[in-house]
């Protein structure tokens, strides 16, 4: 096993666009590290980097001690593990685990040593003979992984591996993945856009923007501190609300009314340059006033239009109106999340026992504290807490730079 530390990476297709540009990420060994951001972002780019099926335009390539930029891929030692699709069908579950050693000549008994082993591992001791048409989808995502373990390769590398299963399957394999990945303890990366695969299996995530690295966290680093509007519109589901915000003192204005916000939060923004900023909210951070019986928080009134009652909690929606500045702001924000449209309706997570009606002039709690205010000019997070946000590039060239 190894680390692979990318060092400021940059790739240039032919028409010289920069796919991946200036990204460092350093994958500590037995890591799980996920690339995740939206199509085209460059996350496949990056992997086919490491893995050598693509050259680096600059940057260097470390895995373990070594330089690999200029190693052909079978000399850097790492598994891109593929789904089902490239397993052959007419191959027992035993020679499929084998092919690769029989690829490379090994003798029968290095063979059958190797792969007892990692059947053993996997727990497919007893479908060594079957046929992978056979086989259930986590069975075979194990038998993909045993060709993999096979190899000791330094490295397992995953390309949205599940992107193509319906949900209930891809709630089985990542459960499994992540179960292999802790019992194996070998260094992975993992390209996924889908943030929930990217919160539950990564032990830390980059989150990748038009070839930009914008955030390299653990993921409870990006939900609670997302370091701009763009990582915290992307990591959480349903996502964050963006509302206009005029900050005074320690004084909220809200399209429903005032909120009061911590010192803390109010000294972060003390000197901010626009008049009207975004207030990033997320869903669960409303209540129902009449549920909340706790003090601390603001409430406010407002009219809700939708509610979607799902037992164990309720959706409500609440529409808003937003300012030019702020509403092209979020126009651009929904555009590089892939997202459906301009969202100028609020959605609050209420309680289960909430009896909110459509309709309803209702009263609303929340949770201010942690409420994030944001610069609609730069996108960037005013009341983020380094210290809890993991590595924020541009934050952190920007306090060399001051
Ligand atoms: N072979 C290629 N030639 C030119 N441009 C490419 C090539 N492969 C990818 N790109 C471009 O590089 C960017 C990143 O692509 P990719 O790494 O596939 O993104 P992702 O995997 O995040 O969806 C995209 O703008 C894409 O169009
Ligand atoms: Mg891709």
């Amino acid at each position: 096993m190894a680390a692979i530390d990318m060092k400021n990476i940059v790739k240039k297709y032919g028409d010289g666009f920069p796919a991946v540009n200036d990204v460092s990420i350093d994958v500590a060994d037995g890591e799980f590290m996920i690339l995740v951001g939206p199509s085209g972002c460059g996350k496949s780019t990056l992997l086919r980097m490491i893995v050598g099926l693509e050259d680096i335009t600059d940057g260097d390539m470390m895995i373990g001690d070594r330089r690999v930029n200029d190693l052909a891929p079978r000399e850097r030692n790492l598994a891109m593990v593929f789904q089902n699709y490239a397993l052959y069908p007419h191959l027992s579950v035993y020679e499929n685990i084998a092919f690769p050693l029989r690829l490379a000549g090994a003798s029968d008994s290095e063979v059958d040593e190797k792969v007892r082993t990692a059947s053993k591992t996997l727990d497919l001791d007893e479908h060594l003979e079957r046929k992978p048409g056979n086989l259930s989808g986590g069975q075979r995502q194990r038998v993909a992984m045993g060709r993999a373990i096979v190899r000791d390769a330094d490295a397992f590398l995953f390309d949205e591996p599940l992107s193509n299963l319906d949900a209930k399957l891809r709630g089985q394999m990542r459960t499994e993945i992540a179960r292999l990945q802790k019992r194996l303890g070998i260094t992975t990366v993992y390209v996924t856009h889908d943030q929930t695969e990217a919160m539950t299996l990564g032990d830390r995530v980059a989150v990748l923007k038009r070839g930009i690295l914008q955030q390299l966290a653990t993921p409870r680093e990006l939900y609670t501190n997302p370091g701009n509007l763009f990582v915290a519109g992307f990591i959480g589901s349903p996502p964050m609300n963006f509302l206009p915000a005029t900050v005074n003192g320690t004084t909220v204005t809200l399209p429903f009314g005032d909120v009061q916000i911590p010192e803390r939060s109010a000294q972060r923004v003390e000197n901010a340059t626009s008049d009207v900023l975004i207030a990033g909210i997320r869903p669960e951070h409303f209540e129902d006033a009449a549920v909340k019986n706790e003090s601390g928080g603001s409430t406010f009134r407002a009219k809700v239009e939708a509610v979607e009652w799902l037992g164990n909690e309720a959706y409500a929606y609440i529409p808003f109106e937003a300012p030019d500045a702020v509403r092209s702001q979020l126009a651009e924000l929904e555009k590089d999340l892939d997202g459906e449209g301009l969202r100028t309706q609020m959605v609050v997570s209420l309680d289960g026992a909430s009896t909110i009606a459509e309709g309803d002039d209702a009263e609303i709690w929340v949770d201010t504290s942690k409420m994030h205010l944001f610069d609609p000019a730069t996108g960037e997070n005013l009341t983020i807490d380094l210290e809890r946000a993991g590595r924020v590039p541009e934050r952190q060239q920007a306090a060399h730079a001051g």
